[in-house]
């Protein structure tokens, strides 16, 4: 069963949100100056920790944060801007026409794992119908989410494998895998339990 994430949002109970970027976001920003530009698109965002993160490497990047949440888009519009990033409320599975082949990056952190797992194909289908041809996506996935409290199949947070990225992204003939690697840096207690994965979108 898929959580209501808008009440989740209301009773401010949100323990994925770390109060800061994804680590490995701000390393990988770090070390490819200049890379993540144009239009990119945050699925997910929540609280826009990554997106403001984004848009302060970038100022000229044209950051779309989206969250099926209304009331976390709510919250995030009170944050103060540090660009021109901007948030929507919206379902990744239901993209308006203007969000359709529009984006030059994707960023994924933690919406893969969010969602129920029997809907990663479409998750790939929206996400490389929401990038240009030739477009990237940029992923840190949450391989092992797993705890006392989460336990496989009792999800979210839903774990995956890089087997399982390259049958749901490569073999379905919309992505190639342009690099992957475990980040260094990582949220307290999530070391070595998040992969980063480069893709970029086919035709
Ligand atoms: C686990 S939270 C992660 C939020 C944010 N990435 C972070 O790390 O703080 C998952 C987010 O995905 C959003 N979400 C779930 N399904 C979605 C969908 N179909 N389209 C857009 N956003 C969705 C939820 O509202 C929630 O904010």
């Amino acid at each position: 069963m898929q959580p209501d994430w808008d009440q989740h949002y209301q009773e401010k109970h949100t323990p994925w949100d770390k109060g800061e970027p994804a680590p490995p976001l701000v390393d990988w920003l770090a070390n490819h100056p200049g890379r993540m530009i144009g239009r990119i698109l945050v699925p997910g965002c929540g609280l826009g920790h990554d997106v403001r993160a984004i848009a302060a490497a970038d100022e000229k990047a044209e950051i779309v944060g989206l969250d099926i949440s209304p009331t976390a888009i709510e919250m995030v519009r009170e944050i103060p801007t540090v660009s021109i990033e901007r948030y929507r409320e919206g379902d990744l599975f239901d993209l308006p026409e203007g969000m359709l082949e529009a984006f030059d990056w994707v960023w994924e952190h933690t919406c893969f794992c969010a969602i129920d797992p029997e809907l990663r194909d479409d998750y790939v289908l929206a996400v490389w119908t929401a990038l240009r041809p030739g477009g990237s996506l940029l992923g840190v996935f949450y391989l092992d989410p797993y705890d006392d409290e989460h336990q496989p199949g009792g999800g979210p947070p839903h774990g995956t494998s890089l087997a399982e990225l390259e049958m749901r992204f490569e073999a379905s003939g919309k992505f190639e895998i342009v690099e992957q690697y475990l980040p260094e840096q990582a949220y307290e207690g999530r070391d070595g339990k998040e992969m980063i994965v480069e893709m970029r979108r086919l035709d």
